[in-house]
């Protein structure tokens, strides 16, 4: 089992080359989660990456950022390979089921998140303050975190993946527990920060915002990479319908048992 290695990219802020990855199942037999994905991220773009659960998108995320190690294929990210340091201070990252230390309230998590990524002072301070605006929060600021509910949690957590003003964000699910004022928010967040000139990566079940806010979708279904495409070449009115029909028209759909 070689280990994921640099690839040299000069546009390319994602490059990943014929990864593999496997896991054990409940019986420990090998499972092969991500089999020979391939995909380019270019700078400034907006990435949706979809497919049903069990698909591998947060596996995917997770190899990209060094939390996991791939078996086989090779990653770059940002120029560097996965989990460099340089790299990753100018990373922000959503994960799916974001944690945060319950006694500790909003506005001192995001203190915390700050200064590991050496912000400290008047900067802090005022980063903060601007990130509990956009995300909402100024109100629930000096609340513990353990009395936030799930959607109050999402925004904190995407305030915290704001924190460094990343060049380069992965978004796990990031519309995962929002209201739909929530939702639009989180839509007209990543419109700002692509108009920032950011790359986003995210991976979404709901279809509507991938359409409106991707411009190159992949369809991940069994570990492999099904289907890739312009949201122009899809839709190019970003008809959420359009995208749907390009799911299920890649997506094996297994024979149902029939209950007799
Ligand atoms: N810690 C783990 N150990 C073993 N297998 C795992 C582990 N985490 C995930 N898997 C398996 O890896 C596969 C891909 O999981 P992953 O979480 O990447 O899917 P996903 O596409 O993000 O799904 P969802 O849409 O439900 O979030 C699944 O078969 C899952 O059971
Ligand atoms: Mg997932």
């Amino acid at each position: 089992m070689s280990e994921a290695t640099a690839v040299e990219s000069s546009k390319a802020v994602i490059e990943v080359r014929n990864l593999t990855k496997d896991r054990e199942s409940f019986l420990r037999k090998p499972l092969r989660v991500l089999d020979g994905l391939s995909l380019k991220v270019e700078k400034g773009m907006t990435y949706g990456l979809v497919g049903p659960n069990g698909a591998g998108k947060t596996t995917t995320i997770k190899l990209l950022l060094g939390l996991l190690r791939a078996d086989q294929g090779s990653i770059a990210v940002l120029g560097a390979p996965p989990g460099d340091k340089a790299a990753l201070c100018k990373i922000g990252f959503l994960p799916e089921s974001p944690y945060f230390y319950s006694h500790l309230t909003g506005r001192e998590f995001l203190t915390f998140s700050g200064q590991l990524f050496g912000l400290s002072g008047k900067a802090l301070n005022e980063r903060i303050e601007q990130l509990l605006a956009t995300v909402s929060l100024q109100k629930k600021a000096d609340e513990r975190t353990g009395r936030y509910s799930k959607g109050m949690l999402q925004r904190l957590g995407l305030a915290q993946a704001l924190i460094n003003d990343p060049e380069l964000l992965f978004l796990d699910e990031p519309m995962s527990g929002l209201d739909p004022i929530g939702r639009m928010d989180m839509r007209r967040i990543i419109e700002d920060l692509k108009k920032g000139g950011k790359t986003v990566f995210f991976n979404s079940h709901l279809l509507p915002d991938v359409a409106a806010l991707c411009e190159r979708v992949g369809l991940l279904s069994g570990g492999k990479l099904l289907a890739e495409a312009a949201i122009e070449e899809i839709s190019p009115q970003r008809d959420a319908r359009a995208l749907e029909e390009f799911f299920l028209k890649h997506i094996d759909t297994p024979a149902q048992e029939v209950a007799t």
